[in-house]
């Protein structure tokens, strides 16, 4: 059933039908589309727009067809162009003409803008928590190996020893800042488009406040134009969404390294890998290698968007119904990894002993030459010169830092005297590296703590948010 029809003499050829129906992604729109419905029938009803007896039937109806879009028993038609569309006719079907009321002062515009805003909002929330889990779970495994070394890495080449805790919790810091942006993006999403009509608000003295407040939202949009034509709300969205994505993604690249026969430091549960269909030796890191994958739509998907919203002219323009998919593909999809991701990290055993035999090689205690230097006085250049050489020798004598001799050492600068030894040890190295957000055990345990305690207060701030929303759903 068209919206529109009274100004046309023909329906729509069926090729311009097929273009622009939206209901095969739209329609999961539909609790959200009922839900801002009940709130502008309120409007309406304070507006004494309609009579007392109209109202009720028409929330009763509503409210009906809340239970058989949730059931099933309510679903869309191949006529159907879009959820707007289909649940009038829902309506109508209850209620004859008196259903059509329910349209005055409103417009598909502000009304798909309001559903959208009020989808992303609670999938975003739902999603947020999903983080929360996997944070989690890295945390417990991090706590686990925070007193294991492992060579840290610049350029892939071994560096200077860490913390191998003190690694894996560096991926929960970088997932802090998603949640910490679902945040800062809920405070500008959590604005009202309803009542800005097709683009100019309305001259039916409806309060847009009133059904602002009725769905949970913070305030109403303070310009009807924009509140018709912002889709910021779907590219930062998108933008988050695509980060998440990038860090599950460096993450997996991690975990496929890890799990190789050459590092040999990772062992993922059989429950989290998957086998080859000819080899039949092969253990593949699958989860990780898909997470690593899918950041690519996550990134095209915010891509797609912001080039559509590129030049557009404001108010509303079709180019705008563009905005779901994306938005929606990018939710389902770390919907689908997430999940998987939290479950092959909370399984994965590591081999400490293969780690810290790794941890002193490729001459990775070379800084605690220099930085002994510089203790005993000497300019860090000069000792930097000096750390180089002892390098030098040893690669040229196959020997290991420590099994210089003394006069070797001598040689080389005059203050490395035999107690350099003292600080060629990965134990040493660690313990020594201190300083605020350092590797030393005792000071990544704090790194750690101090992040669960501001994970626990996202979590809760998602509780009691995804509560206050869903408890307006039936609003
Ligand atoms: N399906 C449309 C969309 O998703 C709904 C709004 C249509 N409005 C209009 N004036 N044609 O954007």
């Amino acid at each position: 059933m068209a919206l529109w029809g009274g100004r046309f003499t023909s329906n729509p050829a069926e090729a311009v039908f097929a273009l622009s129906r939206s209901i095969d992604f739209d329609w999961r729109l539909a609790p959200y589309d009922l839900r801002s419905s009940l709130a502008h029938l309120s409007v309406l009803e304070k507006a004494k727009l309609l009579q007392p007896t109209d109202a009720n039937a028409i929330r009763g109806a509503l409210k009906e067809l809340q239970e058989e879009v949730a059931l099933g028993t309510f679903a869309p038609i191949p006529e159907d162009e879009d959820v707007h569309s289909a649940l009038e006719r829902g309506l109508m079907l209850k209620l004859g003409s008196v259903g059509g009321a329910l349209r005055a002062g409103r417009s598909r515009n502000d009304q798909v803008a309001t559903d959208l805003r009020l989808y992303a909002i609670d999938h975003m929330l739902h999603l947020g928590q999903s983080v929360i889990d996997l944070q989690n779970a890295i945390l417990v495994k991090a706590s686990e190996y925070i007193d294991a070394p492992a060579p840290g890495f610049t350029h892939m080449q071994h560096a200077q020893p860490v913390s191998f805790g003190h690694e894996l919790a560096k991926h929960a810091h970088a997932l802090q800042r998603d949640v910490d942006r679902i945040q800062d993006w809920f405070a500008r999403t959590s604005l009202s488009p309803l009542g800005a009509g097709a683009l100019a608000g309305s001259s039916l003295s409806l309060d847009p406040l009133s059904s602002a407040t009725d769905l949970g939202f913070a305030g109403a949009i303070p310009n009807s134009i924009d509140a018709v034509s912002d889709r910021d709300f779907v590219a930062e969205a998108l933008f988050i969404l695509a980060m998440i994505g990038l860090h599950l993604s460096r993450m997996g690249e991690e975990w496929c390294l890890w799990a190789s026969t050459e590092f040999g430091w990772a062992k993922i549960d059989d429950a989290y890998a998957t086998g080859s269909s000819i080899m039949p030796q092969k253990k593949n890191p699958d989860i990780a290698e898909l997470a690593r994958g899918k950041a690519g739509r996550l990134v095209g998907n915010l891509t797609g968007v912001l080039t559509m919203l590129k030049g557009l002219p404001f108010a509303y323009n079709r180019d705008l119904q563009e905005d779901k998919e994306p938005l929606f593909d990018s939710l389902d999809t770390l919907d689908l990894v997430l999940p998987a991701f939290t479950g092959m990290v909370a399984t994965t055993h590591f081999n400490r002993e293969k780690m810290a035999a790794a941890a002193p090689t490729g001459f990775s205690l070379a800084t605690e030459i220099a930085d002994y230097l510089v203790r005993a006085g000497i300019p860090f250049a000069q000792a930097h010169e000096a750390a180089g050489a002892v390098v030098h020798l040893c690669e040229s004598t196959g020997k290991q830092l420590h099994e210089l001799s003394d006069g070797e050492f001598a040689a080389i600068h005059p203050s490395l005297k035999s107690d350099v030894r003292e600080v060629l040890t990965v134990d040493g190295a660690l313990k020594s590296r201190g300083t605020f957000g350092g590797t030393a055990p005792s000071e990544v345990a704090l790194q750690i703590s101090t992040l669960r305690g501001n994970i626990s207060i996202n979590s809760t701030w998602i509780t009691n948010e995804s509560k206050r929303f869903s408890g307006m759903m039936g609003a």
